[in-house]
């Protein structure tokens, strides 16, 4: 028997089966509908979408915050779904690319991208449709175009720089995005 001081001081532990319960609720409205589940607080976002509400339009691509592929909209935001955790959605609103629009009836920017055939084999296309859709949303809001005119191919360039395609180039896009400028357009002044 070793001296007292040497001893190993005897320290309680919990038995896997005794361990804390370490989840939480998320509460959110996801493409209009209010949905609550649990999950660990080390969730993503885009794996509370995709695997625990089954939105499987949401793509994730890098998962580091580069390529854009899992963007949805959250309070109107655009945000990389990969970055953010479930958690930190409760109490918003998200829209994934699923609550734009359907086959029968399509958002503009979805309608858009179609007319000038934005797109190949379409891995990038959600995180695409929701940043278009949330630049033309803020663009509509803004002061600094008074004059109505469309949008610049530099100036989509730029507010898209965050989405990365790997397979169409990218002058299709900016076309659909100017298409679907001009269907809201056309609709506003309609
Ligand atoms: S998967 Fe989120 S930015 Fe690439
Ligand atoms: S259409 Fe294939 S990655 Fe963009």
């Amino acid at each position: 028997m070793p001296p007292a001081e040497l001893q190993t001081p005897h320290t309680p532990h919990t038995p896997p089966d005794e361990s804390p319960d370490l989840t939480v609720t998320v509460n959110a409205t996801v493409n209009g509908t209010r949905r609550s589940t649990t999950v660990e607080p080390r969730r993503t976002l885009a794996d509370w979408l995709r695997d625990d509400l089954g939105l499987t339009a949401t793509h994730l691509g890098c998962e580091q915050g580069v390529c854009g592929a899992c963007t949805v909209l959250v309070d109107g935001d655009p945000v990389r779904s990969c970055l953010m955790l479930a958690v930190q959605a409760r109490e918003m609103a998200v829209t994934t690319v699923e609550g734009l629009g359907s086959v029968a009836d399509m958002h503009p920017v979805q309608q858009g991208c179609l007319d000038a055939m934005s797109f190949q084999c379409g891995f990038c296309t959600p995180g695409f449709l929701m940043a278009i859709t949330a630049y033309l949303a803020r663009r509509g809001q803004t002061a600094e175009v008074p004059d109505g005119r469309a949008p610049s191919d530099d100036e989509i360039r730029e507010a898209l720089s965050g989405n990365l395609c790997r397979c169409t180039g990218y002058q299709s896009i900016v076309d659909g995005v100017r298409r679907a400028w001009e269907i809201t357009s056309e609709s506003a002044g309609a």
